[in-house]
């Protein structure tokens, strides 16, 4: 009878007690899957995903330690990992993201990054992946578009598609991404607008589109991003007016609008933002620099280089706090170029093709 009692405790304790020692074997039958999509011929990165165990020592490959589901796939093609150092060769890889990725539903970050071969589209079932926190393919080939429903992952903190062939508009439901804080879509084909809800990405602080072929305005509701510090739509095709109250953004440091069909005047509020590296280089703006410089004007860049910028060079430039670098070539500015320290290191090509500029570093007046 006792030891009846004792078996029957010690079978529940076996059963309770014992931890989960290995990967599901549908967690490992994903990767395997994930793996046979894709051919890496230099490194043998997947030879380490060999036995049952896919938490034990599978390259890239982290698993949750309590449950041992898998939560993170890391493989970057660069990086200080000891694998790519020894072999001293950067990462290249072909094949495509294989769909059964999605039936790994624990993930929490997938970074597919800088394999430069990796083709095919983005799976679009990723976005039924609920715990997924960093989404990164950069430097890759990934073509199609993105997920339409991309908004779906809101717990998503890191979207970074950038130097990939990305055709197709930027979602609208990418509004809904509450929890975002880095969008990077740099280098792709995307096309269409910025959609105009942008602004309830409260938690944004960089957003960079540059080198696409998105068009239309700037929506005004991007400086309702208050936790914006990087704005960068260059290389685009955007037009219309900046709006004024990007230059109200109580964090914005970098504004880079150059290479767009920008229009209208240079809000005057930019002059005494936060900004303080500002391109506006490359685009049809107009009319006077605004005289408003003071104190809290602090520019490490200020390229205002070939627009349509007419009448004199501000004077109150000289009370600016500081201008590290500046360009107004290529305009019609005329009159006498300021007399201010910080212009002592600037190179004459900065005022050259204007209509009537004079003085140093300029000819004489
Ligand atoms: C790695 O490659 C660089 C450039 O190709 C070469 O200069 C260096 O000697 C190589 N190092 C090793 C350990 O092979
Ligand atoms: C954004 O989320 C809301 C609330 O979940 C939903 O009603 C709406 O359809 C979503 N918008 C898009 C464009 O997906
Ligand atoms: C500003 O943008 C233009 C056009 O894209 C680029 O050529 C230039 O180097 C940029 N200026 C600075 C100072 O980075």
């Amino acid at each position: 009878m006792g030891t009846i009692i004792w078996l029957i405790i010690a079978s529940i304790s076996l059963t309770t007690i014992v931890p989960v020692t290995a990967c599901p074997p549908s967690d490992r039958a994903a990767l395997l899957a994930f793996k046979a999509a894709l051919h890496e011929p230099h490194l043998g990165i997947f030879k380490s995903w060999i036995g049952t165990n896919c938490c034990n020592k599978w390259y890239g490959i982290t698993c949750d330690p309590t449950t041992q589901r898998v939560a993170d796939i890391n493989l970057r093609g660069e990086s200080e990992d000891p694998l790519l150092q020894k072999s001293n060769k950067t990462g290249y890889m072909t094949g495509s993201i294989s769909p059964s990725i999605c039936k790994l539903n624990k993930l929490s970050t997938i970074v597919i990054a800088d394999w430069k071969g990796i083709s095919g589209i983005i799976p679009p079932c990723i976005t039924s992946l609920p715990f997924l926190r960093i989404l990164d393919l950069i430097g890759n080939q990934i073509s199609g578009e993105i997920p339409f429903d991309i908004g779906k992952l809101n717990r998503l903190t890191v979207l970074n598609f950038a130097d990939n062939k990305l055709t197709g508009r930027i979602p609208r439901s990418l509004a809904n991404l509450s929890s975002l804080k880095h969008l990077d879509l740099r280098n792709n084909m995307i096309s269409g607008t910025i959609p105009r809800n942008i602004g309830k990405l409260r938690m944004l602080s960089r957003a960079l589109l540059s080198n696409n072929r998105i068009y239309g305005p700037i929506p005004e509701s991007i400086s309702y991003i208050y936790r914006l510090s990087d704005l960068d739509l260059s290389l685009n095709r955007f037009t219309g007016p900046i709006p004024g109250s990007i230059g109200k953004m109580s964090v914005l440091g970098t504004l880079n609008l150059d290479g767009n069909q920008l229009s209208g005047a240079i809000p005057s509020s930019l002059m005494t933002s936060r900004i303080s590296i500002l391109n506006l280089s490359r685009n049809a703006i107009e009319g006077n620099i605004p005289d408003v410089f003071g104190p809290r004007s602090y520019f490490m860049v200020i390229d205002l280089s070939y627009n349509k910028l007419k009448g004199s060079i501000p004077k109150s430039i000289s009370s600016a706090s500081y201008i590290g670098h500046i360009d107004l070539s290529h305009n019609h500015l005329c009159g006498k170029i300021p007399v201010v320290t910080f212009f002592d290191h600037i190179e004459a090509s900065s005022f050259m093709y204007n209509d009537c500029l004079c003085g140093k570093p300029l000819k004489a007046c």
